[in-house]
């Protein structure tokens, strides 16, 4: 037992003297036998990469040349090692330290120690300013090399310690000793430069990092990040001004909880496609608040990658509450404009009517009265306000055509075809079919747009030709308005703020109202194409027989 102790107090005593720092400074004719090149610790080559402290955005290629003048060797040399390292950190260091037992030391390290040695002996020679810069340049190329620190001391070690062995007399020995300081200072300026290289960037990434933050803490749409199963890591801070809630009470928890039951299925899909490594388009989900009641959110997701992987979800919310109010106003509204206009046509088709039936009944009765040839006058006034019947009957039709209520958009947008072919002279066709009865709100916006569509035609297009095309395509309904007209600068126009007419604009916001999409293709000299695109659901066709 107590031999084992014996042993085991021998072998930490040489594990102690293998950490010891090697003495170098002493008499030439002992150093030797104080500092043998197996005794040096060294970097290993392979070592070079881990001092990612000092080495990280090292570029050797683009260190300056040594800087010439007198505040060059002002650097400190301790400055290398900068403070931010802890105790831990050079434990760590020490550890990576191999012990050259002897087995022969890095070849470059030899070659870059004589090097070092001749520049020593340069500056004992008076060869001054050129030595320096010799000295500088070995400090460049160890670091060129992917060296280290302690290889620099071990080459600096090795050069003083040839100095010192020619050195014969104590004077001679302390002159190669004041030397060997002022050349060590000069070697290690690369390092210092491309740790100060290193401290820059770190600071442009703090910075950066800070910006990022910023944005981050003052975004008004929600940004978070889940893990991929499904946690909430991160949230930014309006997430409680949204939803009342504090982050704390979600951060490491499932998401699920957050989101309204029917809408789950759907986040859980997308998180799966985002997880999947595809990139799912916008979605709408609605969110648990503190008080109770649910928020409607517009998401949108991304992969969150770390180090090639898919890690997590990076995702970005919006309340759209104020927007689907819009919305909704807007849907009032329009149903509101629907029943005036409605009132209109019905005002113009009925009582109008009526006002005339009752004028060609006091023609008829004026008629009997007067001598023929003034009756034959008569007629051709008769005929006049049968024309005025005739048209007002029409434009009656076209502002609230019954047809559109009785037998779908179709027929109603023949109609409205016809009346406008006929007005104007302009060639219109219909092709294809929008398919079973749609929602009203759906089948009104339509057909407004269409009737925007081809008054535009008319009033700024001087086309000959008008095609409207419906054609399915899954749960979205598209119609193409064609015409072979003037085109305009759909940019420009768009752009026009203030002074742009309100046709364009109407059928956008007729668009929002049902969930559409509308595309303007157009050209100055090339036509213009309006594609609108209005979900449809499969059970459409249900829903309009249910409201009836
Ligand atoms: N089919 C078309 N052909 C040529 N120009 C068009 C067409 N449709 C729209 N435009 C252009 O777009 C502009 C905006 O149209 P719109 O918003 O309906 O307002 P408005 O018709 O009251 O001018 C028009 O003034 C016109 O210059
Ligand atoms: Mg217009």
């Amino acid at each position: 037992m107590a031999r084992r102790r014996q042993r085991r107090g021998a072998a930490a005593a040489r594990a102690a003297d293998r950490d010891a720092p090697a003495r170098v400074a002493a008499p030439a004719g002992r150093s030797r036998r104080c500092a043998p090149a197996g005794a040096l610790r060294l970097d290993r080559p392979g070592d070079a990469g881990r001092h990612a402290d000092l080495r990280d955005g090292r570029d050797p290629e683009r260190l300056r040349p040594r800087a010439a003048g007198p505040g060059r060797s002002a650097a400190a040399p301790g400055r290398l090692h900068p403070d931010a390292l802890g105790p831990e950190d050079r434990r760590r260091a020490r550890a990576r330290r191999p012990v050259d037992g002897g087995h022969g030391v890095n070849p470059d390290v030899r070659e870059l120690a004589a090097e070092y040695a001749r520049a020593l002996q340069g500056y004992l020679a008076g060869h001054g300013e050129a030595a320096l810069q010799q000295a500088y340049e070995v400090g460049r190329q160890t670091l060129a090399k992917g060296l280290g620190v302690l290889d620099m001391a071990t080459v600096q070690h090795w050069g003083l310690l040839r100095a010192l062995a020619k050195s014969r007399t104590p004077q001679e020995r302390s002159r190669a000793l004041r030397a060997g300081q002022k050349l060590c200072v000069e070697s290690l300026l690369p390092f210092e430069m491309a740790h100060r290289r290193v401290q820059e960037v770190n600071t442009a990434l703090r910075d950066s990092e800070h910006r990022y933050r910023n944005l981050v803490d003052t975004a008004r749409d929600v940004i978070y990040t889940l893990s991929s199963d499904g946690r909430l890591k991160t949230l930014n801070p309006v997430f409680e001004t949204i939803t009342g809630w504090s982050r704390t009470e979600w951060l490491g928890k499932a998401f699920a909880p957050l989101v309204y039951p029917d809408d789950l299925p759907r986040a859980a899909a997308m998180v799966q496609a985002v997880l999947a490594g595809q990139a799912p388009p916008m979605f709408e989900l609605r969110i648990l608040s503190r008080s109770g009641s649910y928020i409607p959110g517009e998401f949108m997701v991304t992969p969150q990658i770390h180090e090639g992987q898919i890690v997590g979800v990076l995702g970005v919310a919006r309340d759209i509450t104020d927007r689907q109010r819009a919305d909704e106003a807007l849907r009032h509204l329009n149903e509101a404009l629907e029943e005036e206009i409605k009132r209109i046509a019905h005002a113009l088709h009925d009582e109008a009517g009526q006002l005339l039936a009752s004028v060609h009944i006091v023609l008829a009765d004026i008629a009997r009265e007067l001598p023929t040839s003034s009756s034959q006058r008569l007629e051709e006034v008769r005929s006049l306000l049968n024309k005025i019947e005739e048209q007002l009957r029409h434009l009656s039709h076209e502002l609230r055509p019954t047809i559109l209520d009785d037998l779908g958009l179709q027929p109603a947008l023949e109609f409205l075809a016809d009346g406008v072919s006929k007005r104007t002279g302009l060639r219109i066709s219909v092709a294809g079919t929008p398919g079973s009865r749609l929602p009203p709100a759906t089948e009104t916006a339509l057909y407004r747009i269409v009737q925007e569509a081809l008054t535009n035609v008319t009033r700024h297009a001087q086309a000959a030709h008008v095609a409207i095309a419906f054609s399915r395509n899954g749960h979205a309904l598209c119609c193409s308005i064609q015409d072979d007209g003037a085109g305009f600068d759909v940019p420009t126009t768009r752009a026009r703020r203030g002074q742009r007419g309100l046709g364009l604009m109407g059928i956008q916001e007729r668009l929002n109202a049902v969930g559409g999409t509308l595309n303007i293709v157009s050209e100055p000299g090339r036509g213009t194409e309006l594609l609108i695109t209005v979900p449809v659901e499969a059970t459409s066709a249900d829903s309009h027989s249910a409201r009836r």
